[in-house]
């Protein structure tokens, strides 16, 4: 891919260089009224002050957002391609809800065409909406890895995918079998990790379609190829629980089940983990392995409230990303998610600060991602993929976030107000442009 060598880009910017769950925010979150970030090669060259840094920026070409915040791209932790088609399927809980609605669907991934048409639309509604990065769930057919990781790899994304190992508990047109889903799986990995951008995820489906025998093929994966994820479902829904406990009656719980199999370390990313008990959290923190908090998807399933503060404890800390689960997510839009977790925070008399959210959908997802030295913020070096938001996208967003007097200095606690009010009602709308490696992938 060629770039223009070097360019600028002029706006308001805000950033997260620290975790606010743990310090103080005036230190985690930069925010500059007038900024510049230069882009060269597609990384991040420089950025401060406009009026620091212009003059020696000189001759090169800036393009100027006046009214506009830019952030870091969006990431999103949790995700299933094949599903994009059934969003907002009615009635059931997790495990009806699969073989009544996503079971049939993601059978038609079987075809490689229709797979690449799907990966398509996907990724364009993920720029839509601001998402630069995702950990993507395929479907059990290697043709439709394949197909995805063309079509990220076609807009130069830095997206993490899998094809989906579920060998028992599922309709036989989707099962493949232990030695066969350790074939494929080793096949793609060498076919596709760290091909351009893109980065291999080992991805059983969760406990319930896995024979022990596929998760140690897992495990087998991960210890040849130390560097590729582990991506997968965790404590979900109690139906899910208490079908796990029964079919590995050996284990001391669900977690212990992907442990045994050597699953769970520090690039694995457990989907959910809303039913986690202590002892969970605690080995989680220990392993230093992630969670994709998926607000929506926990909402519209009605599998419950997922524990944030328990996560973001000092006690036991572990990594959280955001995660929209479409389809069991309601919406592609980390905007919507991050109001969802918001209302989830607030269900559980706990608060959620705007600047929280934006570090969990930018930099705490890429740490999440063990991306934290790549992607996440405008630190010098990093990739380029960000975001050019409208905080006034709608009238009654106009309205709500009048532009800032600029005779006035404003302080953090103005953009925080403002930022807050564009996560709960901001949308794809709020999107006006969207940067890949400092190129424009998606215009409103
Ligand atoms: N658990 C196992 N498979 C799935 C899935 O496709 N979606 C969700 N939300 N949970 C799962
Ligand atoms: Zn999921």
């Amino acid at each position: 891919m060629q770039y223009q060598t070097i360019r600028g880009f002029r706006a308001s910017f805000l950033d997260a260089i620290a975790d606010p769950f743990y310090v103080p925010e005036a230190d985690c979150m930069r925010y500059l009224n007038d900024g510049l970030l230069v882009v060269e090669d597609g990384k991040v060259k420089d950025f401060g002050d406009y009026n620091e840094l212009k003059n020696r920026y000189t001759d090169i070409s800036i393009t100027h957002y006046p009214d506009r915040l830019i952030v870091s791209g969006f990431i999103d932790t949790h995700i299933h391609f094949p599903q994009t088609e059934m969003i907002a399927s009615y009635g059931e809980q997790l495990l009806e809800w699969l073989s009544t609605y996503t079971f049939p669907t993601e059978r038609k991934f079987a075809d490689r065409n229709y797979a690449q048409e799907i990966a398509a639309i996907f990724l364009d509604e993920l720029l839509r909406n601001g998402t630069t990065t995702a950990l993507v769930f395929t479907s059990v057919f290697p043709q439709s890895t394949d197909a995805f990781f063309e079509e990220a790899q076609r807009r130069n994304l830095r997206m993490i995918a899998g094809k989906v190992m579920m060998d028992r508990n599922a309709p036989e047109f989707l099962q493949d079998t232990a030695e066969s889903s350790y074939l494929e799986t080793k096949q793609l990995i060498e076919k596709w990790h760290k091909r351009d951008r893109l980065l291999y995820a080992v991805t059983p489906r969760f406990a319930i379609t896995s024979t022990s025998e596929q998760l140690s093929n897992a495990g087998k994966l991960l210890a040849e190829f130390p560097d590729v994820y582990l991506h997968t479902h965790l404590s979900e829904n109690v139906k899910e629980v208490e079908s796990v406990a029964e079919l590995f009656p050996e284990s001391e719980g669900y977690l212990d089940v992907y442990d045994r199999a050597g699953l769970v370390g520090e690039r694995s990313i457990f989907a959910h983990g809303v039913q986690l008990t202590d002892r969970e959290f605690a080995r989680l923190s220990e392993a230093k392995s992630a969670i994709a908090f998926c607000p929506t998807s926990n909402l519209f399933l009605g599998s419950g409230l997922f524990k944030l503060e328990k996560a973001k404890s000092s006690e036991t800390p572990v990594k959280v990303g955001l995660g929209t689960d479409v389809g069991a997510g309601t919406s592609f839009s980390i905007l919507r998610t991050a109001s969802a977790a918001y209302q989830v925070a607030q269900l559980r008399s706990q608060k959620l600060s705007a600047f929280q959210a934006l570090f969990l959908a930018t930099l705490g997802g890429a740490r999440a991602l063990c991306l934290g030295d790549k992607l996440g913020n405008f630190e010098i070096g990093k990739e380029a993929d960000f975001v050019v938001l409208d905080l006034r996208s709608t009238p009654i967003m106009a309205l709500r976030n009048k532009p800032f007097d600029q005779t006035i200095p404003h302080t953090l606690a103005d953009i925080s107000d403002q930022l807050f009010a564009t996560m709960i009602m901001g949308d794809d709308r709020a999107i006006s442009a969207t940067y890949i490696m400092g190129e424009l992938a998606h215009k409103a």
